[in-house]
């Protein structure tokens, strides 16, 4: 803290600057809609990691500790979507109108990604790593899809 009252005044005003764009807009709801289902989104990408490390063989597979992380992925797939309520289109969200415009759509996109996530939970305990690999492949391609859709690029 006392380092940066050291900083030269116009560096300061630059990070100042800085600050005020993009990443940085503040989410100014009360119920922090877009902050909470971001941070829910960033659990799932968190949780997914270490299964698509053993789906490219670069992790090794462990029966128990794989199922548990297929658990967990199912258990925090729930979250997000309760966060995208009809008051929760407002900057900063990277989500895109057809989230609200397209309601059926998006729910139909959850639908199938959840049927995935489902899908990796019954098969977390075979060893087959064929069938591990591409139920994860199907689990990440339903999350880009759903993306490509819905959520608009930085
Ligand atoms: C049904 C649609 C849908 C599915 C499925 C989905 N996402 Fe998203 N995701 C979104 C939308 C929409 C946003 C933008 C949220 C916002 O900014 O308001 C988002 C945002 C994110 C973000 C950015 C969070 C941030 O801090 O800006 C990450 C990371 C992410 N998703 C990861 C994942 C992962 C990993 C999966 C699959 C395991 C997944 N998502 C599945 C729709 C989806």
């Amino acid at each position: 803290m006392t380092k940066r009252r050291l900083l030269p005044l116009t560096l300061l005003a630059s990070l100042l600057l800085m600050g005020a764009c993009g990443d940085n807009i503040k989410d100014t709801h009360p119920q922090q809609l877009v902050s909470k289902r971001q941070a829910a989104f960033k659990q799932l990408t968190k949780a997914l990691e270490p299964m698509g490390l053993v789906a490219r063989e670069r992790k090794d597979y462990n029966k128990s500790e794989f199922q548990a992380q297929a658990l967990e992925l199912q258990e925090l797939s729930s979250k997000p979507w309760g966060f995208f309520t009809v008051d929760g289109n407002y900057p900063p969200t990277r989500a895109k109108p057809g989230v609200w415009l397209d309601a059926a759509g998006f729910k139909q996109a959850q639908d199938s990604y959840l049927v995935k996530v489902e899908q990796l939970v019954k098969v977390s305990g075979s060893a087959d790593m064929n069938v591990i690999r591409s139920t994860v492949d199907a689990v990440e391609k339903s999350c880009k899809g759903c993306h490509d859709q819905f959520r608009n690029e930085r």
